[in-house]
């Protein structure tokens, strides 16, 4: 037989685990406590409801010895025993809470009652007084309703009837029935409040055990995702660096076998240019100069792309020394100034001559800064500017650090670009490798610094390295 697949989706299968945790946790808490409670307060009540008519038949017991005699429940004459049962009454009123008594001959008859009009009377239907004849106290919480108390009702709220049986001299045999009536309201009063109590001190600890719980499953559930984060980030490292060593391979290989040619074309074209130049005043000759100035430039540019490339593959061990970032800047710049001068770009240099040398790997500094410095380069147009601060500062509970500022006056980095230029070989240039930004945060970021990018304040680009400062 095939049954049917029930069809039920529980509301909280996509929640988070310290969701679940803290909904589940806190109905089985609940439920916990609530039980408690339940538990503790009935037996709560039993011993305090027990006691209380232990004691209260107890001295009954001891007042109805001191008084009376076992002759008495058997007298025929009721008014030759009234002023004893008077004496008796006297006694017991004492008690707080007791507000009438009823005497009880064998026969099940009221031999005396403080309500005059009982006396003589019997009422066989008693179930209680049975039992109590039967030698246990008996308890009735119940309405006061039965035949025998006609009087009482609507004179008396909250009375409870305790039926106290009475012994005799051997304790053999039951010789009448005592029947108090105590008003029971202050007392159901101090057992609502124990149990109050008691339901507080559950919720209490209920509450604090939840709490507790909740807490160290919430830092377990933050310990867990920083770890799962933790993990996808060394995953994604590893397979970047197994995809970096296969590039370093590939470009180790084009390298080694289009390196050779393309020096030899360089040179073969910087020999033809000698002897255009020794056949000057041809047209022909100044045409074929600038043609074979253009391989030597395109030549060149395709060895900066290979050694970008060889570059990004290496790896990345810093050497450190002691470095002047202000006079690697210039000469940066300096190396740079043809360009600028050919792209129509000017560059400002604010530099603080104050700063203090800084301890990184020369070589990763030099081309990351390089790298910066030709991209601001490149994203500005003629007539712009491109502007290089230093400074040091000491951000609150952080270590000191040197500050570079290479800002532009280009269009900027789109929002949606922001993250995307670190990726190795995003770019948006036509003859772009894509890998000048990624290799630049690795330099910086291997050496202690920080990367960051930001609006210029004239609509370009600022990008900041802080290197801190040991
Ligand atoms: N100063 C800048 N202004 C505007 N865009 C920039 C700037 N620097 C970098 N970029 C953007 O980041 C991309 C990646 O830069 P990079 O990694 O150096 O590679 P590439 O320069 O070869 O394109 C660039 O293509 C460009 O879109
Ligand atoms: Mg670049």
């Amino acid at each position: 037989m095939k049954l049917g697949k029930a069809e039920f989706s529980c509301p909280l299968a996509n929640a988070n685990l310290t969701t679940r945790f803290g909904v589940y946790s806190f109905v089985c808490i609940g439920i916990m406590t609530a039980a408690l409670w339940y538990i503790v307060s009935k037996d709560l009540t039993k011993d305090m409801l027990d006691r209380e008519w232990e004691t209260t038949a107890k001295i009954v017991r001891a007042e109805v010895k001191w008084h009376m005699t076992p002759e008495d429940f058997k007298a025929e004459d009721l008014g030759a025993v009234a002023p004893k049962f008077e004496e008796l009454l006297r006694q017991l009123v004492i008690m707080p809470d007791i507000v009438r008594i009823k005497a009880y001959n064998r026969q099940g008859t009221i031999i005396w009652s403080d309500e005059k009009r009982l006396v003589g009377s019997s009422f066989a239907d008693n179930d209680e007084l049975k039992e109590a004849f039967g030698g246990t106290v008996v308890v009735d919480l119940s309405p006061i309703d039965k035949g025998e108390n006609v009087y009482e009702r609507g004179s008396f709220q909250g009375l409870v009837e305790l039926y106290v049986p009475i012994f005799s001299g051997d304790k053999k045999e039951v010789i009448g029935v005592i029947e108090t009536y105590k008003a029971v309201d202050d007392f159901f009063k101090d057992i609502k409040r124990a149990r109050a109590k008691v339901l507080i001190v559950a919720l209490g600890g209920g509450l604090l055990l939840y709490l507790a719980l909740f807490a160290i499953v919430r830092q377990a559930s933050r310990k867990i995702s920083e770890q799962q984060a933790n993990l996808l980030k060394m995953q994604s490292e590893l397979v970047a660096s197994q995809r970096m060593a296969a590039v370093g391979e590939t470009t180790a290989a084009v390298a080694h076998g289009i390196g050779n040619p393309l020096s030899s074309i360089r040179a073969t074209a910087q020999l033809s240019m000698l002897d255009c130049g020794s056949q000057n005043g041809h047209d022909l000759a100044e045409k074929m100069q600038s043609n074979l100035q253009n391989i030597i430039h395109q030549v060149d540019r395709v060895q900066g792309r290979m050694r970008e490339l060889l570059n990004f593959a290496k790896p990345l061990e810093p050497h450190p020394s002691l470095v002047d970032l202000n006079s690697l800047l210039r000469e940066q710049i300096e190396t740079l100034r043809s360009r600028f001068g050919d792209a129509g770009v000017s560059c400002h240099l604010r530099l603080d001559e104050k700063i203090p040398k800084a301890r990184v790997d020369p070589n990763h500094l030099e081309q990351a800064l390089s790298g910066l410095l030709s991209n601001a380069l490149e994203a500005t147009p003629r007539g712009g500017s491109v502007t290089v601060s230093t400074g040091v500062s000491a951000p609150s509970g952080q270590a000191r650090r040197v500050n570079i500022s290479i800002e532009d006056s280009g269009e900027g980095i789109p929002k949606e670009n922001r993250e995307r230029v670190f990726e190795p070989f995003f770019t948006t240039k036509p003859h772009g490798t894509g890998v000048g930004l990624s290799l630049t945060k690795k330099f910086i970021e291997r050496n202690g610094g920080m990367l960051s990018i930001s609006d210029g304040s004239s609509g370009g680009t600022r990008v900041e390295v802080a290197i801190p400062l040991a």
